[in-house]
């Protein structure tokens, strides 16, 4: 079936919840929260930070075929506004039940959206706050802005059990101008998200605001370059690719697209057609948790950081795309329908975006004694979603190259984080990227839980590394390198950093599964550019954030192991996560394996970076290595062009 590229909800022939990975609709949602309300009899101060499908045991999902009768059941996270505790529930939609229901004692939920304007109402309503900003000679608070950022772990007993957040604060000139080239500096805003009341203000002294607008808007610009002209994308044909509820095939490919509200995109059951068979790669792949450490040691700055899947649902703050802005082409686009903090659905329309790019040539080769050339064009389907986080902008690419190629890429611009600084003032740990405006260093740290399943789930892992011959008898000449392959067989073994100058990557092979050549057959994790993280060891976020200090883990899959940073990082001392999950140092060979990818982006801001960030890209790839027997896209036919066919 081929879909048309507008969005036609009647082309899609499996309705939602008819597959055992869709994710819940909005009915189903509702459904949920209803059946808790009225079984566990909660009150109007209770918050829902999720409602989302509670995945099917992989065998069931597995050898599930199209008809049969499916447990659709929701995994739950209540906070209590009035006692602050935390509960996990499990909700059958088919029986109408509440299947499990437990407190989980000392942890935070993450921030959730309600909180966000409840929070910033909440400051700007308080007189002690509106007093400090009369200090500032700021009259009214109407045009300020609240970040409420979460506020991390660093032993202070008067927080200890309480909910809390840290408002940063910063103040437009105009309703929709960029607040962010006004911060107010020095003013620092402890709020109890529980009561919704401030529990601190800390006043550090008075900075001068910075004089200029940054504005980036088209409404503040008066003239624009003129030399643009249309580059339009048009396939007369429709895309290549086809649709089925959740479900895609393109090429060879087929995968499901899946959504939370913490993770955002989800890329589910991905495998490449091969001699007549769909070839498992991955069973499961999303962005597991991130965090971006800032580099300033002063007043509250230091404890400027943001786990922004694990303290604030990325998911949920999921962009809707527009066509022919965000995407441009034949696009295809799917929804995603998320829980409210009052156990009530919304949908967030167009929040995947879905089409095909010519990405330049595929093969070629000329041959100089005939004169022929041969040569293909590569295609790749692009699975996208873009989340604003504050000030921030992610953009999360998933790339699938006819080759056999995975790849993501993650996309970063929107507003970089500002601090005020004195007129002179040169600053030690940031950029000044405009006059009185302190651009503070800090870095990306991304996780990618990849549940491989590479030919099926029996994998193990080899590091590869490239290694110069000693010059001697076997190598008299001195130039002898080779790839020596070293098999990863403990959790612990597995936890690896990259080395670029040793050619190093990492291989998921299936033991059990030869290629025509007799090897086992292969995936290579490619690492992209990469850094380590630069706090020390006994900062706290590196404890909140041990996963940043390994490229490569590796752990036997369990299916309550999904996030590098454990189920809830708000304000947890740390350990929890990949360090806790792999001290039992368990085998990790000729088992069902996941890969998590620790991807750094290093950010030392440049004045260009102003008033809005230029996207910048990070990323990795996952690379077919003896996986087909040969070359797998000769079958790319010759492109048509003006004078016939791209060969001969
Ligand atoms: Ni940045």
């Amino acid at each position: 079936m081929t879909i048309p590229a507008q969005k036609d909800p009647g082309t899609a022939t499996q309705p939602p919840g008819s597959h055992p990975l869709d994710p819940l609709t909005a009915d189903e949602i509702v459904q949920t929260s209803a059946i808790l309300k009225a079984h566990r009899q909660l009150g109007a101060r209770v918050r829902f930070e999720t409602i989302v499908l509670k995945e099917p045991d992989k065998k069931s999902v597995l050898g599930f075929r199209p008809g049969d009768p499916i447990d659709r059941e929701a995994f739950v996270v209540i906070l209590d506004n009035d006692d602050g505790a935390t509960y996990e529930a499990a909700v059958s939609l088919s029986q109408g039940q509440v299947t499990s229901w437990k407190h989980v004692p000392g942890v935070q939920p993450r921030i959730m959206f309600d909180e966000f304007s409840e929070c910033e109402a909440a400051v700007k309503a308080d007189p002690d706050f509106q007093n400090a900003l009369r200090k500032r000679g700021i009259d009214s608070p109407d045009l300020v802005m609240v970040d409420p950022w979460s506020a991390g772990h660093y032993g202070f007993a008067e927080e200890e059990g309480k909910r809390l957040a840290l408002a940063r604060c910063f103040l437009r000139s105009g309703p929709t101008d960029n607040g962010y080239a006004r911060p107010i500096e020095g003013l620092s805003v402890l709020v109890d998200l529980n009561s919704m009341k401030i529990m601190r203000i800390d006043d550090y002294g008075i900075v001068p605001m910075a004089p200029n607008p940054g504005n980036y808007a088209a409404e503040f610009m008066g003239h624009f370059r003129e030399d643009l002209k249309p580059l339009d994308i048009t396939q007369p044909e429709g895309p290549s690719f086809t649709v089925d509820g959740n479900s895609v095939t393109w090429q060879k490919w087929s995968l499901r697209v899946g959504f939370t509200p913490r993770e955002g995109l989800v890329i589910h059951t991905v495998g490449y057609e091969d001699q007549g068979r769909i070839r498992p790669i991955l069973y499961r792949a999303a962005l597991s948790d991130m965090v971006v450490p800032y580099g300033d040691p002063s007043k509250d700055h230091y404890r400027k950081n943001a786990f922004d899947a694990g303290e604030y649902g990325i998911g949920s703050l999921t962009n809707s795309l527009t066509l022919g802005c965000d995407c441009l082409g034949e696009i295809y686009y799917f929804d995603a329908t998320l829980n409210d903090g009052r156990g009530c659905a919304f949908t967030i329309p167009n929040a995947v975006c879905m089409h095909e790019e010519d990405y330049g040539i595929l093969w070629k080769h000329t041959d100089w004694r005939t004169g022929k050339a041969e040569v293909r064009r590569s295609r790749r389907l692009v699975v996208s979603s873009v989340a604003t986080v504050g000030n921030y902008e992610y953009g999360f690419f998933w790339y699938f190259y006819q080759d056999g190629t995975i790849q993501l890429e993650v996309k970063l611009t929107g507003i970089i984080n500002t601090a005020g600084i004195a007129e002179g003032e040169k600053p030690r740990h940031g950029t000044l990227v405009a006059p009185q405006l302190n651009a503070h260093v800090h870095q990306h740290f991304f996780n990618f839980r990849l549940d491989m399943s590479v030919d099926g789930e029996a994998n193990s892992v080899h590091e590869v590394n490239t290694v110069a011959e000693a010059p001697g008898p076997d190598n008299p000449h001195g130039n002898a390198f080779y790839a020596e392959s070293t098999p990863l067989k403990t959790e612990l073994e597995a936890q690896r950093i990259i080395d670029p100058l040793r050619g190093r990557y990492w291989k998921v092979s299936n033991p059990s599964v030869v290629n025509a050549l007799g090897t086992p057959v292969g995936y290579k994790l490619m690492p992209g550019e990469n850094i380590l993280p630069f706090a020390d060891p006994s900062a706290s976020i590196m404890q909140r954030a041990g996963f940043m200090t390994k490229h490569l883990w590796a752990t036997p899959y369990a299916p309550d192991e999904t996030s590098a940073t454990g189920p809830y990082p708000n304000q947890h001392p740390g350990g929890d996560g990949l360090p806790s999950y792999t001290k039992g140092n368990r085998n990790i060979e000729n088992t069902d394996v996941v890969l998590w990818y620790t991807l750094g982006y290093h950010h030392v801001p440049r004045p260009e970076d102003w008033p809005i960030a230029p996207v910048a890209y990070c990323g990795f790839s996952l690379k077919p290595v003896g996986f087909f027997d040969t070359n797998p896209v000769l079958d790319v036919p010759p492109s048509a062009h003006h004078n016939g066919a791209c060969h001969a």
